[in-house]
């Protein structure tokens, strides 16, 4: 059985190194040929970790393929998963236009029966489009394949996506076909026998869960976000509070950190949808309504606090330490960090900033802005944006942050406002350079 994996992004190409070192042949299809052209030659469009050494592995030993062909694919590959973006439209909702035109290849290139698993985050409702998409161009063509149709949603966070996939707390399955979930087994068997829970439920259910999921983290990190704001006027430590929220096995202690709001690809734009397809059924979600807004205020919220220690923004120079939504990654994407320097240069301020991997990333951003182009200077590292800022703050938790030379920092300052909004350092270790220390919450 070959397996093919359309859509070499994160969650593409991290199925598709994952399944060959599960033991499968695997393809994966990409249209942009300078993406499949790096693939080929050993360079990955992300940053990933772990990910290289099973790309370099598979590819070796000819478990794992990159083409741009995607006819190719479709008619050698018995099983084809399907891990094309979703982004979202103006209006909220998720742009199917990649998903609807990868069903019609398939129906146009399909060559005998085939398994068509989406992993892609999708509206309720859309495997079954998929699947009369395909239905519709098989009868154009006048040829009789059968197809099953699959949701297979995944869960792995970027940063430790290797890890997610290859240990996963779960397997969700959604099809109405019984042989269908029966392939899924054997394909993850290498899970299912290391103990990993199999949810198997119908194509619905399936993409509701994805969203559920996503919907119920960006709401608990809000709420840990909005109790530290109203811990820090009443003088409570949201440390233990959290630490004793999550001692409680109803709540659990992961995704009670609070911070400058939560970024990324997914929580922004699935958030969004879900309340898109609440509104379109009637049933408005007005949690996950209030968990966009409060998560967008967090952001201003953060700019407050520093302008309101700081006597004001104008002319006055902000470090950044930290770009990406968070650590491991290159990605910038919804990043807290992008509207955080937008709103210090509206206000007048300058802005010096370092990220550990995110540079690059950040820099094409900062030029596509003539305003952000005069306004925002990338440093080479942490010291280099202290020189001379009116205040230092940290906004994303990379590891490196934990272990600034607080000394140095305090003597390249022009003022002592040290800024921590990912909680990384004890108040007492940061005053007792001379620094004025401020957090999140605490
Ligand atoms: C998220 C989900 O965690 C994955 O399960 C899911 O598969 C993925 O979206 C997706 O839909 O593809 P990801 O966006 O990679 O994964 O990153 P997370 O680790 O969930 O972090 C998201 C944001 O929340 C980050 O900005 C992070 O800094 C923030 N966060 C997270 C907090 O502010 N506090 C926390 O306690 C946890």
């Amino acid at each position: 059985m070959r397996i093919a994996v359309i859509g070499a992004g994160y969650v593409g190409l991290v199925t598709g190194a994952c399944l060959s070192q599960l033991g499968w042949d695997v393809l994966c299809v990409d249209n942009d040929e300078d993406k499949i052209n790096g693939l080929t030659n050993g360079v990955l469009p992300i940053h990933e970790p772990g990910l290289e050494d099973i790309i370099f592995r598979s590819a070796n030993c000819q478990k794992l393929e990159f083409t741009s062909d995607l006819e190719w694919a479709v008619e050698t590959c018995e099983v084809i998963f399907i891990a094309v973006g979703t982004p979202s439209l103006d209006d909220g909702s998720a742009d199917l236009n990649c998903i609807i035109q990868v069903a019609k290849d398939i129906g146009h290139f399909m060559t005998g029966c085939r398994m068509v698993i989406n992993k892609s985050t999708v509206p309720v409702g859309t495997g079954h489009t998929i699947g009369h998409i395909i239905q519709r161009e098989l009868d154009r063509r006048q040829v009789n394949y059968s197809f099953d149709i699959i949701s297979n949603p995944e869960f792995l966070r970027e940063g430790n996506a290797v890890e997610d996939f290859l240990h996963p707390d779960r397997v969700v399955v959604g099809t109405e076909s019984e042989a269908a979930a029966g392939i899924m087994i054997k394909i993850y068997r290498a899970l299912l026998e290391k103990g990993t829970p199999f949810v198997i439920t119908n194509l619905v259910s399936a993409e509701m869960i994805k969203y559920a999921c996503n919907a119920f983290l960006a709401a608990k990190i809000t709420f840990i976000n909005e109790i530290a704001n109203l811990c820090e006027p009443l003088g409570v430590n949201v440390r233990h509070v959290a630490l004793a929220m999550g001692l409680d096995r109803r709540i659990g202690p992961d995704f009670l950190q609070p911070g400058p709001g939560y970024g990324g690809a997914c929580f922004p734009k699935d958030t969004r949808a879900l309340v898109s397809i609440s509104e379109q059924v009637g049933a408005p979600l007005t949690l996950v309504q209030a968990t966009i807004i409060a998560n967008q205020n967090q952001r201003f919220k953060m700019v407050e606090k520093i302008a309101g220690q700081l006597g004001g923004l104008y002319g006055k120079t902000i470090g950044l330490l930290g770009l990406t939504f968070k650590p491991n990654t290159d990605d910038i994407r919804e990043s807290p960090a992008l509207t955080i320097i937008e709103e210090l240069v509206n206000r007048g301020a300058f802005v010096k900033a370092y990220d550990p991997i995110g540079i690059e990333n950040t820099a094409r951003w900062i030029k596509a802005d003539k305003h952000r182009e005069e306004n925002v200077k990338l440093c080479s590292d942490e010291y280099e944006v202290a020189d001379q800022c009116n205040a230092l703050v940290i906004l994303t938790d990379w590891k490196q942050f934990k272990n600034l030379d607080l000394s140095r920092i305090k003597a390249l300052l022009a003022e002592p406002f040290f800024f921590d909004l990912r909680n990384m350092y004890l108040r007492q270790t940061v005053e007792e350079h001379g620094l004025r220390y401020y957090g999140v919450g605490l």
